[in-house]
């Protein structure tokens, strides 16, 4: 049986009427850019998440540039990150001309260490920069505790967490700002590119909208004060991701439950599982399991034979990507990371994957591990 790795017209039947509805109605009243559809959109997602204010922009690399900007994050200054992410993360430090302090993950959340953070402090930290990643929240009760007593800025990124909790508080609602992605496999995904900045500080506010907006003055948009971009989430996107919003906690429990089947279905197998920390609600953006004794890639090649796609989230951490030869950064041991990049392989899921389907992917995995497949590892 073919198992496709993303569904994405399966999810969207599920309001395709509303939508062809949205457009006409766009299409229509001719406000393409920063029109009502958006105010109701940054309205809605802000309430949502639970912050005073949230501000729809071109992409998610954006919403996490205009962010570390709006908090005066600049050259000479170093932020921790993880360099177990999607590069994209780091590109927004780099584009502030910020230092990327490379710490890293815990081996069993795949999210910033607290303790690795810690020992990647030094008199030049001025941010922290954690990352949601997979659709499961990094420990911010630890991470806030460090940044508060450091004075640290805390920018999260949430680009593949939407709706994601920690002690029941949604993700991007921590720190000075959350940055997401709606990128259109994400778990709140528009149709093209876009992004979101929240954030409960008026200041942080102003300043994006300004950077979205050419550096427009607020309140005088004939007035340039700030060199800007242009990254305005348009009007089509804005009124899609309003419908789509109202069905994201249904399409994260339909993501939850793929994972729970794949649970059940791969215990006793030598994989080792995703985990849900006790305080997260995991929304499951990925299912990233890990492959011991270097059989990953026999493992992927395997699945593909019969007829199941997988990926490498991430094969080559941040660190080692060629672009940060040529800028400076640094780095505390990465033990985990390195390990990971050898280990990890994302299995299929979607909303609206089907039993059968996970059921070819578990069983796929069963015939490679032979009659061998019973747990040996804790
Ligand atoms: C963890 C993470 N950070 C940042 C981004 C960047 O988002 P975008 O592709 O919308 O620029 C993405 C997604 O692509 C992501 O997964």
């Amino acid at each position: 049986m073919n198992v496709p790795y993303f569904d994405l017209s399966r999810q969207h039947q599920k309001f395709i009427t509303q939508a062809q509805g949205a457009f006409d109605r766009i299409l229509k009243s001719g406000a393409y850019i920063l029109g009502p559809a958006l105010k109701d959109l940054e309205a809605e997602f802000a309430s949502y998440i639970g912050t005073r204010y949230a501000l729809g922009v071109g992409s998610g690399t954006d919403a996490l540039i205009f962010a570390l900007r709006a908090l005066d994050i600049k050259k000479g200054d170093e932020v921790i990150v993880p360099s177990f992410t999607f590069t994209a993360t780091v590109l927004a430090v780099l584009h502030v001309g910020a230092t990327p302090v490379f710490a890293d993950v815990d081996a069993a959340s795949f999210n910033l260490d607290p303790e690795s953070a810690r020992q990647a402090l030094s008199r030049k930290t001025r941010a922290i920069l954690p990352v949601h990643l997979f659709g499961q929240c990094a420990d911010m009760t630890v991470l806030m505790a460090i940044a508060k007593k450091k004075k640290l800025k805390v920018v999260e990124d949430a680009c593949q967490a939407h709706g994601a909790l920690w002690n029941k508080v949604m993700a991007g609602a921590f720190g000075n700002a959350g940055c997401f992605s709606f990128y259109p496999t994400k778990n709140l995904g528009g149709m093209g590119d876009g992004g979101m900045i929240t954030t409960s500080d008026e200041k942080i506010l102003r300043r994006a909208t300004q950077y979205r907006n050419l550096g427009k003055g607020i309140d005088d948009p004939f007035i340039h004060d700030e060199i800007g971009w242009t990254s305005r989430l348009d009007s089509i996107q804005a009124a899609f991701l309003s419908i789509k919003l109202k069905f994201l906690d249904e399409l994260n429990r339909e993501r939850r439950a793929v994972a729970e089947l794949y649970h059940k279905k791969l215990a006793g197998t030598p994989l080792d599982l995703p985990r849900e920390t006790a305080q997260a609600y995991h929304v499951y953006h990925l299912y990233v399991i890990r492959v011991p004794d270097g059989k990953r890639d026999a493992l992927k090649e395997h699945l593909a034979a019969s007829g199941i796609p997988t990926m490498i989230h991430y094969a080559t951490p941040v660190h080692a990507q060629p672009i940060m030869k040529k800028h400076k950064t640094r780095k505390v041991k990465l033990p985990v990371t390195e390990k990971l990049r050898e280990e990890v392989l994302t299995l299929p899921l979607f909303p609206g994957m089907t039993e059968p389907e996970v059921d070819a992917v578990a069983t796929s995995i069963k015939q490679f591990f032979g009659s061998s497949y019973v747990k040996t590892r804790a």
